[in-house]
């Protein structure tokens, strides 16, 4: 016979390693941020195998970096019999050199913020938005440098497939006036302007943010036909009217209202006939079918006052107050974003 309140002594019927990878997620992130910060990939790939040798060539402690190569192997990043070599993984996605590059995606969801940020998300919960003196509102902040520069590994295949979605609408128009909001490294507009004679970016951010845009128009010779507008997007004259206005990842940052806000804003600098182009992490489906818009919205808890990864129904409805028409839905290659496409309503 067996009594209810005897304490049981066989083994639970979960195992609890998904539990202890939670627990150990932050020093998996801290180590692989100290090798691309190191630029330890870089050297193993130029064909360094030695912890001597690889810490002489970074300028770091030889046992420190033979720790930190130890922990890298234990990770799967790299193998380690006679001489450290590095597994496809890493060889395909963080030596700098390869086209797809992603070490810099550290920089942006484990960047500096992050780590004074999440150890203070329980006060952020408690507190219904950020508790940081600076977020992702405060002007200028010099993360969205950071962003801008690190961000094309992610911004590059996302642009090519936003370019695709409108390729053939936009070549039979007779201008392509562009405006980029909160453009970041302006890949989105740029990829678009590139393929497209006809085409003129307008791009829009902070003014210490568009010193890194300048880079990328510089790279892909499109000086002549860019202009920059410094300043807060809620604020500065947007020009227009616009052929088309890109909006990528930024109404995540704001408040429903401020959305709303933000989108009459632009209905108003589109062209009757224009597009109005959303690209964003959308919620809907069930946190467990498709966890990383639920996810972002921690990102945006703990470091705005008010942002999150809205659902497609709350887009519907706030583009059609605006004065939009619904929108038609697109995935984003190589990004867990969505592209919401809408013209002005009748
Ligand atoms: C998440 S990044 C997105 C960058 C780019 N659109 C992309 O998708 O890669 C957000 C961008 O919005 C800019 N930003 C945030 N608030 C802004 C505001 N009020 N006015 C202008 N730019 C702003 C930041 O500087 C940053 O470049």
């Amino acid at each position: 016979m067996t009594n209810d309140a005897t304490p049981s002594t066989s083994r639970p019927l979960v195992s609890p390693e998904p539990l202890m990878q939670m627990i150990q997620g932050l020093q998996g992130t801290a180590i692989l941020r100290a090798g691309v910060q190191l630029g330890l990939f870089d050297q193993i790939a130029d064909g360094k195998d030695r912890a001597s040798s690889i810490a002489a060539a970074v300028g770091a402690d030889e046992r420190g970096t033979r720790i930190l190569l130890d922990a890298l192997t234990a990770l799967g990043l790299l193998e380690c019999d006679d001489g450290y070599r590095l597994t496809p993984l890493a060889d395909a996605f963080l030596v700098t050199s390869r086209p797809s590059y992603l070490g810099g995606v550290v920089n942006i969801l484990a960047g500096d913020w992050t780590w004074t940020g999440y150890p203070r998300l329980a006060e952020a919960v408690r507190h219904g938005g950020t508790i940081l003196d600076q977020h992702a509102e405060t002007p200028s902040h010099e993360f969205w440098e950071t962003f801008a520069s690190s961000s094309t590994g992610i911004a590059g295949p996302g642009s090519h497939a936003l370019a695709e979605l409108v390729e053939e609408w936009a070549g039979q128009r007779e201008s392509l006036d562009i405006l980029d909001i909160a453009c970041g490294s302006g890949l989105y507009s740029l990829t678009l302007a590139a393929q497209h004679p006809l085409a003129r970016a307008t791009l829009l951010d902070w003014a210490n943010v568009l010193e890194h845009t300048e880079v990328n128009v510089d790279r892909l010779g499109l000086r002549e036909r860019t202009k920059f507008v410094a300043g807060d997007v809620f604020e500065v004259a947007l020009g227009g009217p616009y052929d088309v206005i890109i909006a990528s990842h930024i109404f995540h940052h704001f408040s429903e209202r401020r959305c709303l806000e933000l989108m009459c804003r632009l209905a108003e600098a589109l062209k009757p006939d224009g597009r109005l182009v959303i690209h964003d992490f959308v919620s809907g489906s069930r946190p467990a079918d498709d966890p990383f818009p639920y996810l972002f919205s921690v990102v945006m808890l703990a470091w705005s006052r008010e942002g999150e990864a809205y659902s497609l129904d709350t887009y519907r409805r706030l583009l059609q107050e605006a004065g939009f028409s619904a929108p038609e839905v697109h995935g984003s290659q190589g990004m867990p974003s969505r592209f919401l496409i809408a013209g002005r309503a009748g």
